[in-house]
C-alpha cells in the first residue's frame, strides 16, 4: 500500500489497457506506469481478472478450468467486484491513479463477442457491479488476430484457456472491442498495435499528457 492522502486529495484517474492476447498491453503498461510515476503521480498497477488475493485465485480458475460461459462471466464480475471494493475505489478516492490490464470491456469482448453471452446479461452484471464507474481512459490495442497469435506463439509460454482459442474467436473478440469503442469514443482510444513498440509508447505518452497532464 502506498501512503495515505488527506481526505481533500482530488480523485485519482483510472486507466485501462484492452485488446486481444498478444496485442502488446502488458509491454506498454509498465512504461505508462513509469511515465506517470516520473511525473510525481502516485500510481498503482493492477490486472484483471485478479488484482486482489481472491481475484488472483479466481483468475487461476478462469484461465485453466473449463466452465459454462455464464459461470465465466459471473466469476469475472465477482473478481471485479472484489477488485473495485478492496483496491480500485479506495485508491481513486485517496487520489491515487490506477492503471489496469483489462476491465469490463474485456468481458464484453471475450464473453459477449467471443463466447456469445447474451448482451442483456452482460449489461445486468455491469450495472450491478459498477453502475457509476467507467475508466477515465481506455487504450484499446487493435491488432489482426494472425499477428497477435504469432507474437503469443513466439513467447513459447504455455497458452491458457483463452489463448488456445482459434482465429474465429479472436476475430469476434476484436470486432466486439471495436464496437464497444464506437459506442464510447471519448473514453476508448483505439491504438494501431501493428507498429514498433517505441512508436506506440510515444502515442500513449501524448494521449495521457493531452488528456490529464496538460
Ligand atoms: N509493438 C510490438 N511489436 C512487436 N512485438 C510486440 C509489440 N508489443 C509487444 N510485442 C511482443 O508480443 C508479445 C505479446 O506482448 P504482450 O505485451 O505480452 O501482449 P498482451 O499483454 O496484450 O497479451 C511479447 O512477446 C512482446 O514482446
Ligand atoms: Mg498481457
Amino acid at each position: 500500500m502506498n501512503q495515505q492522502h488527506s481526505g481533500t486529495a482530488p480523485r485519482g484517474r483510472f486507466i485501462t489497457f484492452e485488446g486481444i492476447d498478444g496485442a502488446g498491453k502488458s509491454s506498454q503498461l509498465a512504461a505508462t506506469v513509469a511515465l506517470l510515476a516520473a511525473r510525481g503521480i502516485d500510481v498503482e498497477q493492477s490486472r484483471e481478472p485478479g488484482g486482489t488475493a481472491l481475484g488472483e485465485r479466481l483468475r487461476e480458475l478462469l484461465l485453466h478450468e473449463p466452465m459454462h460461459l455464464e459461470t465465466e462471466a459471473m466469476l469475472m464480475f465477482a473478481a471485479r467486484r472484489e477488485h473495485l471494493a478492496a483496491r480500485i475505489e479506495p485508491a481513486l478516492a485517496a487520489g491515487r491513479w490506477v492503471v489496469c490490464d483489462r476491465f469490463s470491456d474485456a468481458t464484453f469482448a471475450y464473453q459477449v463477442g467471443g463466447r456469445g453471452l447474451a448482451r442483456d446479461k452482460f449489461d445486468a452484471l455491469e450495472a450491478w457491479v459498477h453502475p457509476n464507474l467507467q475508466p477515465d481512459l481506455t487504450l484499446l490495442f487493435d491488432l489482426a488476430p494472425e499477428i497477435a497469435a504469432a507474437r503469443v506463439a513466439a513467447t513459447g509460454a504455455d497458452p491458457d484457456r483463452f489463448e488456445r482459442e482459434q482465429r474465429d474467436f479472436f476475430v469476434r473478440v476484436r470486432a466486439a472491442y471495436l464496437e464497444r469503442a464506437r459506442r464510447a469514443p471519448q473514453r476508448i482510444c483505439v491504438i494501431d498495435a501493428d507498429r514498433p513498440p517505441e512508436t506506440i509508447r510515444a502515442d500513449i505518452e501524448r494521449l495521457v499528457r493531452e488528456r490529464f497532464l496538460a
